[in-house]
């Protein structure tokens, strides 16, 4: 599987954004982030247009937690999105990329009195608010700094998207959100039109991630353009903002086929305006929020293989093949949670057939398998191993475990290579240690 700008070069090595990645693994070291620049301004672009021609009005936020750094804002703003930050470190990282408040939406389920401030100082576009508790102390925040902050009530629409356990988030038991059926909804939104601190603009609903059936959007649409409704019915407002969050799902493996921009952009529209005639509304700005589907399929990360090492195993009976590389757990924490599957190449063969089984492993002291069986070339000690799909939720989620240093993060873009996150050193890891007195 090739995605984006891979392909396969005269040296037959892998070669992503016109960069080889045998190259760049020496030039950068591994393990090493590789990001493919073009795909992510694709996807943007694909995102924007399929809203504007099947929707009409609307706004595509990033949403930042699957990967967010200074250099993806600055790209960000550059392609004139908006963006979804959800504490004070996704904040600050967007402030110092140049990507501008006013087009920031603010998440979270407990965001701290420091977040608030910050939002409310920086004239955040919206923040998504979460609870009663939030909704007090975010207008009283306003009130005290002298200005009214434009919000959004996070819905819980009760849709079950079938995905991962972990990432559904848009069930009736869920710890997000207001849920519509029981009326709590109503009742923010009454308390929010009550309030003078915050000005409530409109409605958010996030149901899951990595969603490979675009059944569950087309579920919550109704439920949330009915809520619209039943707010004008009830309140005599109608809001001009609906956003329905991200969720879209990426390639992982070649049998992996999502819905493509275009499809969620088709069946999503197609079921708010249907809800929006029938309900008689004035057609509401459209958000979506994606952030896997943007970064998801542009990450790649470069390993060079370690220890080869086959084993007698017992069930069932016959021989496994582990391949050790060098990171693992700590930049890829995503086998361990959710089961993720991946598919890689061996960088440095990329066009030979894969015909052997292997087990890809990390190299913390954990079990740590990054994928269990894969088919490749043969593998040697000093290849590089590229996997694939790595760009959301990876970097964001890379721990120091064992006390690894981060990897780099390099973008590659029409045959050059900017690195855009410097390897961590040994002595960034101590740098938020201290040695009291009595120890020293
Ligand atoms: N909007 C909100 C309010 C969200 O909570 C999320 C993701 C998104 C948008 C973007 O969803 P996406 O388009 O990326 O699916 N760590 C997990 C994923 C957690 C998703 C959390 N919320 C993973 O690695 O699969």
């Amino acid at each position: 599987m090739l995605l984006g700008t891979q392909r396969v070069n005269e040296r037959n090595h892998l070669e992503i954004g016109g960069c080889d990645a045998v190259e760049l693994a020496a030039e950068f070291g591994t393990p090493l982030y590789v990001v493919d620049e073009a795909l992510i301004r694709q996807n943007c672009l694909a995102y924007k247009q399929a809203f504007q021609r099947e929707y009409g009005d609307s706004a595509v936020a990033y949403a930042g937690k699957a990967f967010i750094v200074r250099a993806v804002c600055a790209l960000m703003a550059k392609l004139d999105m908006w963006l979804d930050v959800a504490s004070a470190g996704e904040l600050y990282t967007a402030l110092k990329g140049n990507f501008p408040p006013q087009r920031m939406l603010f998440h979270g389920n407990y965001k701290t009195q420091q977040e608030l401030q910050m939002a409310v100082d920086h004239g955040v576009g919206y923040v998504v608010v979460d609870s009663f508790v939030e909704l007090d102390q975010l207008s009283a925040t306003a009130q005290a700094a002298g200005r009214v902050q434009p919000i959004l009530i996070r819905c819980n629409p009760g849709v079950d998207p079938h995905t991962h356990r972990l990432i559904s988030t848009g069930k009736e038991d869920s710890k997000f959100g207001f849920n519509i059926k029981d009326g709590s909804a109503m009742a923010a939104v009454k308390r929010a039109l009550e309030l003078p601190g915050v000005d409530l603009q409109g409605i958010h609903c996030h149901i899951g991630s990595q969603l490979l059936d675009l059944t569950p959007y087309t579920e919550a649409a109704p439920v949330m353009t009915s809520f619209l409704k039943q707010i004008r019915d009830e309140t005599g407002v109608e809001l001009p903002v609906l956003d329905m969050g991200g969720g879209l799902g990426i390639r992982y493996l070649e049998e992996h086929h999502p819905p493509t921009i275009d499809e969620l952009a088709k069946s999503l529209s197609a079921a708010l305006l249907d809800g929006i005639a029938k309900a008689g509304l004035t057609k509401p700005r459209l958000f979506v929020e994606p952030g896997r589907s943007i970064v998801g399929e542009a990450g790649t990360t470069l390993y060079t293989v370690g220890p080869v090492k086959e084993v007698s195993i017992p069930e069932p009976p016959g021989k496994r093949v582990y391949v050790s590389v060098d990171g693992g757990l700590s930049d890829n924490p995503r086998p361990a949670l959710y089961d993720a599957l991946y598919s890689a190449l061996v960088a440095n063969k990329a066009g030979d057939e894969p015909k052997f089984d292997y087990t890809v492993s990390g190299r913390h002291c954990e079990t740590d398998m990054l994928i269990p069986h894969i088919k490749l070339p043969r593998v040697e000690t000093g290849d590089i191993l590229a996997v694939q799909s790595t760009g959301a939720y990876n970097y964001s989620m890379a721990s120091n475990y064992n006390r690894f240093t981060r990897p780099a993060v390099v973008f590659v873009y029409d045959g050059k290579a900017d690195l855009v996150v410097r390897r961590e050193t040994l002595d960034d890891l101590l740098k938020c240690d201290l040695l009291p007195d009595r120890l020293a």
